[in-house]
């Protein structure tokens, strides 16, 4: 079976989605007979195609967003997923530059969050429950004693409703999904936004914003995980990470923060010069042996405001190419792929080993409902959750 996408000229069909034909044979056939004028992958614009279905027949469809210089990047319904993000090396070859699979079925029941939504709470929530306004809340124990990424069915297994929006920048699409009150144990009916921007100036922009009727803990994230010398090409321990942060927040053996912010210097933590991952990743650091790597959060050095900050970049000498993350949040989770054994086939067939991929995942401090001298993350009714986070992807000859 083969998979044609036919872009329409916009002017002639009205829509700015391209129509896709599936078929064995004939399809290029097909697309000439209804008088398309070209046919491509790659077309600027949105394109949907159909992605299978959930285990209760609901569709999922894969969205690509596709900007004026040929840069695009597709995701999901299922989980908001960002399934690739296909940008140039510095001589102009594309490659898709996140982890995933080619199949829902792979995402919905072995995805270690590759590209995911992450919430309502991303990352860890100590002992599994935390007090708001007096009252405890219990949440799913997903990762031993504690809460992880929003529990057992978090936003990145829901499925989400997708609508193009208008914006100056560039291609954008909308996801919406509404958290029940009490799903996974959290309180309050949560009304969640996220919006992925593609912008001519070779941005991913991601918006989030939230309203609940009840007081209740928000935390909202993106979980590529990246690897800028293409998906499934090998390791990221020669990528060149610099991190914006002269702090992080050491944790315990179970991956929960002291509380404590201590200061990089000195240590395999300070990324404030770019530094070459691998270079001090087996150092005998009790925070690294902890995380069997890095999986830690860094307090971002900004401003206390909404501002985008740069948060991060990195760097893949080989290929030349450069993301850069700009956020409006106070932290960010760098995790080098420890947990990837080998047991994963990626989207373009080959096996994902451990730090075959990063992620660099803008947020609030992981259990901050549970450590009252970090930033809050409680939203009440009639406030609105906002926070944007900007990957900007260039190359090192540009
Ligand atoms: C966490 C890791 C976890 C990974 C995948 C990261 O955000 O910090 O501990 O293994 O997500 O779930």
């Amino acid at each position: 079976m083969r998979t044609w996408h036919c872009e329409w000229p916009r002017e002639n069909c009205g829509t700015r989605y391209s129509a896709l034909f599936t078929s064995t044979i004939g399809s290029g056939a097909l697309c000439l007979a209804l008088g398309l004028a070209t046919m491509t992958t790659s077309a600027y614009g949105i394109e949907m195609r159909p992605f299978g279905e959930t285990e209760d027949g609901t569709a999922v469809e894969e969205y690509t967003l596709t900007n004026e210089n040929g840069i695009s990047v597709g995701f999901i319904t299922y989980g908001g997923i960002v399934t690739s993000i296909n940008v140039p090396d510095r001589d102009g070859n594309t490659d898709n530059v996140v982890l995933g699979f080619d199949n829902l079925e792979d995402y919905r029941t072995k995805n270690p969050y590759f590209g995911t939504i992450t919430g309502r709470y991303a990352n860890r929530i100590g002992g599994a429950s935390f007090m708001l306004d007096g009252e405890t809340y219990t949440l799913a124990a997903n990762n031993g004693p504690n809460s992880l990424h929003g529990g057992e069915t978090g936003f990145d297994k829901q499925v989400w409703n997708a609508r193009e929006v208008e914006t100056d920048e560039g291609e954008a699409l909308e996801l919406a999904y509404v958290s029940p009150d009490g799903e996974e144990g959290y309180p309050g009916t949560l009304d969640v936004t996220v919006v992925y921007t593609l912008t001519n100036d070779d941005e991913l922009r991601v918006d989030y914003t939230a309203t609940t009727d009840k007081p209740t803990v928000v935390n909202l994230t993106s979980h590529s995980y990246f690897n800028l010398g293409g998906e499934g090409t090998g390791t990221i321990l020669d990528h060149e990470l610099m991190l914006n942060a002269s702090r992080y927040t050491p944790v315990d053996e179970t991956l929960i923060p002291t509380g404590e912010l201590a200061e990089v210097a000195g240590t395999p933590f300070d990324f404030r010069e770019a530094t070459v991952i691998g270079e001090r990743v087996r150092e005998n650091h009790q925070q690294i042996v902890y995380g069997r790597g890095y999986d830690h959060n860094w307090v971002l050095d900004r401003p206390d405001d909404d501002s985008l900050v740069l948060a991060a970049r990195l760097h893949d000498p080989e290929s030349g190419r450069i993301m850069e993350i700009e956020t409006t949040e106070p932290g960010i989770q760098f995790y080098s792929g420890n947990f990837l054994d080998a047991t994963l086939v990626g989207t373009s067939g080959n096996i994902y080993r451990q730090s075959d991929g990063l992620a660099l995942e803008t947020q609030h401090f992981p259990d901050s409902p549970n450590k009252p001298d970090f930033p809050s993350t409680v939203l009440r009714p009639g406030e609105t959750y906002e926070t944007t986070t900007v990957h900007r992807f260039l190359t090192d000859g540009s």
